[in-house]
């Protein structure tokens, strides 16, 4: 990233931006349809609270503290260039996210132009069939997740990232607003309560090991935890950033939209017949028909939310590539001495391959299979609920055990101004209770304990 290219207002967007995306609107849904709705949320919102805002936190100390692209913040904040490994693995992980996300921000610009031909209205099973067909095609998802690595290529390239986070600022709002609205038009369709319930009455019962660590991926995941990708943007926050304020505010942000979006395809789904555990293919059987049934009177209004909305969605997905895709970026013109356009096509090329796979794996091609996933399935699962939690929990065991405790609070409290009381929580959350519950939850899941 060329260090002037962001203002200091921007860079808390640009955060937030790259935060809210399709890990909200697409991924949280499917996530907590699969895993019994309310307690999913349930667990969701303790992996926030107690593992979220700390780890959220923690990039930010760091990166701040470093200045620098990633890796050389990590450098700077610990005793041994050895911890250098955990930026490599952020850049890895970040990579393989980014290869899996273009598979589906693609399939958010095929529905926008869809929607801009009036191509999704029919009943609910030819919505489902309109997704089948679409997705499982072995040309036009491959073009258009191209289409969107191209886009956050130019955008690195063209270093235009400050007109997205003066855009963010009117689309952010914008976003929320139309979520509001195409949730109260989808909890008036008929039998929406029972989706209502699914989501705010928790059944325990469905509680397993496997759930806790899915909420624990998920909020990582949205949050852009463990990858540095946090890291790297806060290098550019002011001394006077507030950063506990920052992570809370958006932590609150990112929670509220996923939760918004819960509420807009659940009512929906159950009230029309769309299975809760449809996986990743959810939002995009469930919203064309919102569209249509709850606009059924208003067909214009109809149209114009539905085209908006995935214009929006488009855009949100846009702020998450692009910090994904600077992670590697500045990584090869940084530390690699390539000039940073080739360090972009680097980046570029590598993710168009993984996505042509990940796309190809859903339908088209039937070997694409990984321990019976597809390959997008499986990429999905490697990064978003192993390397992020490892990340994290990496990072955490550098700050709370091997970093200088006095930089921390410096950086923690901007040099004893802020927040004081709030230090020894946070370092004991980071000491112990990050890296606690991120072990338990690994061992369990493999079956250790
Ligand atoms: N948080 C983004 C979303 O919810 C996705 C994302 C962007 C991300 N950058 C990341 C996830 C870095 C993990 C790591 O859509």
């Amino acid at each position: 990233m060329e260090r002037s290219s962001f203002s200091r207002v921007g860079i808390i967007l640009a955060t937030a931006g790259s935060a809210v995306g399709l890990g909200n609107v697409w991924r949280f849904p499917f996530m907590a349809g699969q895993n019994g709705g309310a307690a999913f949320i349930f667990l969701y919102f303790g992996c926030i609270l107690l593992l979220g805002i700390p780890g959220m936190i923690s990039e930010f100390v760091i990166g701040r503290h470093g200045q620098s692209n990633a890796f050389r913040a990590y450098d700077t904040i610990a005793p041994h260039r050895h911890w250098r490994f955990v930026g490599y693995l952020g850049i890895l992980t970040s990579t393989i996210i980014l290869g899996f996300y273009a598979v589906v921000a693609g399939w958010c610009l095929q529905y926008l132009y869809a929607s801009l031909r009036g191509e999704l209205s029919g009943d609910v099973g030819y919505v489902q069939q309109y997704f089948q067909e679409f997705s499982s095609d072995p040309i036009k998802p491959c073009l258009w997740a191209i289409a969107f690595i191209g886009m956050t290529h130019v955008v690195i390239v063209k270093g235009v990232k400050g007109g997205i986070e003066r855009a963010s600022k009117i689309l952010m709002p914008l976003l929320l607003v139309l979520l509001v609205v195409i949730v109260v038009a989808s909890c008036l369709l008929p039998g929406a309560m029972e989706g209502v319930r699914f989501l705010l009455l928790p059944d325990f019962s469905k509680v397993s090991a496997n759930v806790l660590l899915e909420a624990l991926g998920q909020a990582f995941f949205s949050l852009s935890l463990g990858t540095a990708c946090l890291c790297t943007y806060a290098s550019y926050y002011s001394k006077e950033t507030d950063l506990v304020a920052a992570a809370g505010q958006i932590a609150l942000l990112d929670t509220v939209i996923a939760i918004l979006a819960g509420l807009m395809i659940f009512p929906a789904a159950f009230s029309v017949g769309v299975e809760p555990d449809s996986g990743p293919s959810l939002i995009f059987i469930t919203l064309p028909n919102v569209f249509q049934q709850a606009f059924a009177g208003l067909p214009a209004v109809g149209y114009i939310i539905s085209v908006m909305f995935y214009a929006l969605l488009v855009f949100a997905a846009l702020t998450s590539t692009i910090s994904m895709h600077e992670i590697g970026t500045a990584f090869f013109h940084e530390e690699m001495h390539l000039p940073r356009k080739k360090a972009a096509w680097v980046l570029t090329t590598v993710c168009s391959v993984l996505a042509i796979g990940c796309s190809l794996s859903i339908g088209a091609v039937d070997g694409l299979r990984i321990m019976g996933h597809t390959l997008l399935d499986f990429c999905d699962f490697l990064t978003a609920q192993l390397m992020l939690p490892a990340g994290a929990f990496l990072t955490s065991i550098l700050l709370g055990w091997f970093a200088a405790r006095q930089t921390l609070r410096n950086e923690f409290t901007n040099n004893g101004t802020l927040h004081e009381k709030l230090f020894p929580i946070w370092l004991c959350c980071v000491r112990y209770v990050v890296p606690i519950c991120i072990l338990l939850i690994f061992l369990h899941q493999f079956g250790v304990i």
